[in-house]
């Protein structure tokens, strides 16, 4: 098995910088999917309450500590607060929902989900009376209600998800407890060097997720990051293949990097990506390709008549 590189948060905590990503891993195929990768080795698991598969995930959980594949102690679960729970006293009760369905007692890392606040019980907003405007409910609110949680023992470590450089230092600069992660979409095509140096110089880690360019996502997008030639050329010199090319480069780069897949092989190919190692001339060669390319764009907030648009999403 690969040897497997940590980040090291402030109190001593290890994260381990692989993890396996569940967006998409559908009720019926993740349970085996997580069991799957706790027997390869997979110590870092990724979740989300509006992912609708955490209860799958406990019973999984469940299985692997009764036969003995994993111990707690030994992983590292993350989940993310929904954006309709962002009112102060919403946030508790949003955790222990998560708790009770992953059947744990504790989290390790708890993520805003969005810098976006919907109505009570609105999943996906279809119309602006569904969002609540952020001076309303501002961002900093929801952290500080996030900040009890670790007060409480129900979650050891807080962060945030899709913030922008200006949104993470207001909460860096204003919080009791900073942000220790912001987990933000991350690969070749959009690789958001400002937000890689201001995380260092705060001491926020980072996780990149659709580090494969979340292939299927846009159906007839021309631009997929798999089939890039510059990461096939780079994977046929290391007779590897073009995924695990993108993950040793999320690697190299510090950050923790959470690949989805409910293929057994796949698993075990993304797992294996711990063993790649890129040189500084195949760094500098896919460094070359940033296109600042989102394919998770945020446009399914910017609904119409309500404050929130793509650009004060990603800009402010
Ligand atoms: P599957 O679950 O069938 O393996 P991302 O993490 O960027 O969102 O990418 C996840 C997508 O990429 C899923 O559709 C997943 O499908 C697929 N995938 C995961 N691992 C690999 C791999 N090693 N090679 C090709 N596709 C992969």
């Amino acid at each position: 098995m690969p040897q497997m590189p940590t980040l090291t948060f402030e109190n001593g905590d290890t994260l381990p910088q692989l993890g396996l990503g569940t967006w998409k891993s559908e009720p019926g195929e993740v349970g085996a999917a997580v069991l799957q990768a706790l027997q390869l080795g997979y110590r870092h698991l990724d979740g989300a309450f509006i992912y609708g598969n955490e209860k799958e995930i406990g019973e999984a959980l469940q299985k692997a500590f009764a036969d003995g594949i994993v111990q707690r102690e030994e992983l590292w679960v993350t989940s993310k607060l929904w954006n309709d729970a962002h009112a102060p006293d919403d946030v508790k009760p949003a955790v222990q929902k998560t708790l009770a369905d992953l059947q744990l007692e504790q989290l390790d890392l708890y993520l805003m989900h969005w810098p976006v606040a919907h109505r009570p019980g609105v999943m996906l907003p279809k119309a602006a009376s569904d969002m609540v405007p952020l001076d309303e409910l501002p961002l900093a609110t929801t952290w500080a209600a996030m900040e009890q949680l670790v007060q409480e023992g129900l979650v050891k470590h807080i962060g945030v998800s899709n913030f922008s450089v200006p949104k993470l230092r207001a909460l860096v600069d204003g919080a009791a407890h900073k942000p220790e992660m912001n987990q933000v979409e991350m690969h070749p095509y959009l690789q958001q060097p400002e937000l890689v140096a201001y995380c260092q110089e705060a001491g926020v880690h980072l996780t990149a997720y659709s580090p494969l360019g979340s292939p299927g996502t846009r159906p007839g997008d021309t631009l997929v990051l798999l089939q890039d030639e510059v990461v096939g050329t780079i994977a046929d010199a290391k007779g590897c293949s073009a995924a695990q090319v993108l993950l040793a480069w999320a690697l190299a780069r510090g950050t923790a990097v959470i690949p989805k897949s409910v293929n057994p092989e796949r698993l075990a190919q993304n797992l294996a990506a711990t063993d790649v190692a890129l040189t500084d001339d195949e760094m500098a060669q896919l460094a070359a390709l940033d296109r600042h390319r989102r394919y998770i764009d945020g446009s399914f907030w910017a609904v119409e008549g309500s404050s929130y648009t793509v650009s004060n999403l990603w800009d402010e």
